[in-house]
């Protein structure tokens, strides 16, 4: 597979054992983000041809092949499309390709979708003329990206138990820059809107602990004070139990725009 030089870094961590975690945790990740419901939001179309980007272990593919579509998923990562193409060996209109979408050569496309998996990009604005080139003319852009750590409880939590400053780049979390971004790269009728839900981290403080501790591993082992850090992460992921498991507040931006 070619990457472009930008995505070399995302491909080593993606392509390698985090991509392992995750797709080990397939069924856990998506449980945390389901409550989003993203691709109902989608607007798909018995038939419509759909391209999911970076479309990890197959869900939201396999959820726009549901609705009738004929879906192709995308993705960096080997495990996840391991595990995507195995979830979906009784589907016959749904397809994978491991490819860097950000150069990849699309053909044509009524509707090109992404839950989480357009922020990787090293060069956004080459990833999202070639995303604009995937579509037909008429054809619809939907992305989930998370708001502002500041909206996000969850990502808020994680980031202060492993000592990490916020984040002051602008990027998906800022909907004049999400605005811009699809604006200058070939979209138009740009509308951004909020969706709040809870995010699940696990059935309960110690699930949850095992669960972040394992995805940041190498983070939480860098830290001098990771005993500390996680004895607190363990008491707020336990303040954080409800009869549904451990829950946060998260914020996201759900975006529509279409291909003149
Ligand atoms: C946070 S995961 C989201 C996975 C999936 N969309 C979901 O909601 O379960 C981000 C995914 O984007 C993929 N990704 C990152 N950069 C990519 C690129 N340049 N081309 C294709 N996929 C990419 C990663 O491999 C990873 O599977």
């Amino acid at each position: 597979m070619r990457v472009d030089q930008s995505n070399e870094d995302q491909l080593d961590y993606w392509d390698g054992a985090s991509g392992e975690y995750w797709a080990r945790r397939a069924d856990r990740f998506e449980e945390g983000v389901a409550d989003y419901d993203f691709v109902a939001s989608a607007g798909i179309e018995p038939n419509d041809r759909v391209l999911d980007v970076g479309c990890g272990s197959g869900a939201t593919t396999r959820t726009a092949a549901a609705l009738g579509a004929e879906a192709l998923g995308v993705d960096l990562s080997t495990p996840m499309l391991t595990l995507a193409r195995a979830r979906s060996k009784d589907l016959t209109n749904v397809s994978y390709e491991q490819a860097d979408a950000q150069t990849h050569e699309f053909t044509e496309f009524d509707v090109v979708l992404s839950r989480n998996g357009v922020m990787f990009f090293g060069d956004q604005e080459a990833a999202f003329r070639n995303l604009a080139r995937a579509l037909r003319p008429g054809g619809r852009l939907v992305l989930m990206t998370w708001q502002p750590v500041a909206d996000n409880e969850w990502i808020r939590t994680i980031r202060e138990a492993l000592r990490a400053p916020t984040p002051e780049r602008p990027g998906f979390g800022d909907p004049d820059w999400i605005r811009e971004l699809l604006t200058s790269t070939g979209f138009q009728d740009v509308r951004i809107e909020p969706r709040t839900a809870d995010m699940y981290l696990g059935t309960d403080a110690d699930d949850a602990l095992e669960f972040i501790t394992g995805q940041f591993a190498s983070a939480f082992a860098r830290l001098p004070d990771r005993e500390q850090a996680t004895a607190e992460l363990r008491a707020d992921f336990a303040a954080h139990e409800t009869p549904r498991g451990v829950r946060y507040g998260s914020a996201a931006w759900f975006t529509r725009a279409t291909r003149p």
